[in-house]
């Protein structure tokens, strides 16, 4: 018996049109990510970019888990936080893994949350026009959301995301223990987007949210791996099917990010975490589907539960609604002029509408606001 041979399988597969790739979500992943690695032809050296505090607490278990798979690594941690997704930081790796003589057949892998994998999936598709990189994502809403798809970037200071490229991983490993170091308001933040994809595209995997709340919380294994790899799974599906956001299915993500991004904007992101301003836009996108005789009062008290059950807020009383309104408005003047809502029907059903009425919208913001 081979005893190099990975007990672990992959999930599902990505199959984009660009490229394909496996992704494992399991609980103990790391452990074996040397032998998984071996055994899907990575070869050379690994150059891992992590950040300060996933480095931490998970680094010393990745570099030993390489080296059983006889794989060498050489490391660079930058500063946790959204301010590191920079191009000057870019500019720091470049040189980095020139003075390592990285080459085109090394690989780059991208160890922690989303600001880790935009950052490194950026250098790994700009560096010598493109070299092979590997996400292991260690937060929450890196596993279901940022890891998966190949939406790389870094900031400017008028605005994020506004460098990136299309640029899809190798391969996507997240061990669910990790999240065991993640701190609470992170694993609700993410929370919000794995119950974003129940709720727009799969009633069940909503109904498996409302029912396992306590389970979930508690990181609970079995339920764990096995609800997390079909949100994972979702987000992976919408990829396949719209690449690069050009049939409008991959728009259907931003449920609940209008308000969102507008709460995050006004408050000069620093009182909600995405998931957490997501999580009132979401109640908001809800109460616009309500207002045009779309989606049910039930539902929306029902995923409002839900959203409660997993520490996420539902409204923002300190927050002034006329800010609100101007930051959606300066975005609508900003992108093309008319705003594409996301609404539901009903849960697990999704569309893009572009014809709310402003006084609806008003209304739901005054209603989120007070
Ligand atoms: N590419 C995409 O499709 C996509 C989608 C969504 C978000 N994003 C990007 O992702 C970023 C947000 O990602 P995020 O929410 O993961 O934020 P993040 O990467 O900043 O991580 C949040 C915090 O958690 C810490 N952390 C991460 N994993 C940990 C662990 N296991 N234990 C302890 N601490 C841990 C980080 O150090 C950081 O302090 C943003 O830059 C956003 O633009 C990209
Ligand atoms: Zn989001």
């Amino acid at each position: 018996m081979d005893t190099n041979k990975p007990s672990i399988k992959p999930a599902f597969s990505v199959d984009a049109p660009s490229s394909q790739y496996l992704v494992y979500a399991e609980n103990g992943l790391l452990d074996e990510l040397g032998n998984i690695l071996k055994t899907q032809g990575v070869d050379g050296t690994v150059y891992i970019i992590s950040d300060s505090n996933v480095w931490s607490s998970h680094g010393e278990q990745v570099v030993t888990s390489l080296n059983r798979g006889d794989l060498e690594s050489k490391v660079f941690t930058v500063d946790a936080g959204e301010a590191t997704k920079s191009l000057s930081t870019a500019n720091q790796l470049y040189e980095w893994l020139a003075s390592e003589r990285c080459e085109r057949k090394s690989t780059l892998m991208a160890l922690g949350g989303g600001m880790i994998g935009d950052l490194t999936g950026f250098v790994a598709a700009t560096f010598l026009r493109g070299i092979p990189f590997i996400q292991i994502p260690t937060s929450l809403s890196a596993m279901v959301d940022a890891s998966i798809g190949g939406k790389t970037a870094v900031n400017l200071s008028s605005g994020k995301n506004l460098v990136g490229a299309f640029y899809q991983p190798k391969l996507v490993l997240a061990d669910l223990n990790t999240l065991r170091t993640l701190p609470t308001r992170e694993l609700a933040s993410g929370w919000a987007e794995a119950i974003k994809h129940g709720l727009i595209l799969d009633s069940n995997l909503f109904y498996m949210f409302e029912e396992n709340h306590n389970g979930l919380i508690n990181l609970e294994p079995d339920l764990t791996r096995s609800i997390v790899q079909r949100s994972m799974e979702i987000k992976g599906k919408i990829v396949e099917q719209d690449e690069k956001e050009t049939t409008g299915l991959r728009m259907l993500l931003n449920y609940g990010h209008t308000i969102g991004h507008a709460l995050e904007s006004v408050t000069n992101y620093s009182s909600f975490l995405h998931g957490e301003a997501v999580s009132v836009g979401m109640i908001a996108a809800g109460k616009i589907s309500v207002s045009m005789g779309l989606l049910s009062n039930k539902d929306l008290d029902r995923y409002t539960n839900v959203l409660t059950n997993y520490g996420l807020p539902t409204s923002c009383p300190s927050i002034d609604p006329d800010s609100v309104l101007n930051a959606i408005q300066m975005d609508k003047k900003v992108k093309d002029k008319k705003i594409n809502w996301i609404l539901l029907r009903e849960i697990g059903h999704s569309f893009v509408s572009s014809t709310v009425d402003d006084r609806v919208v008003q209304d739901t913001i005054k209603d989120i606001c007070s």
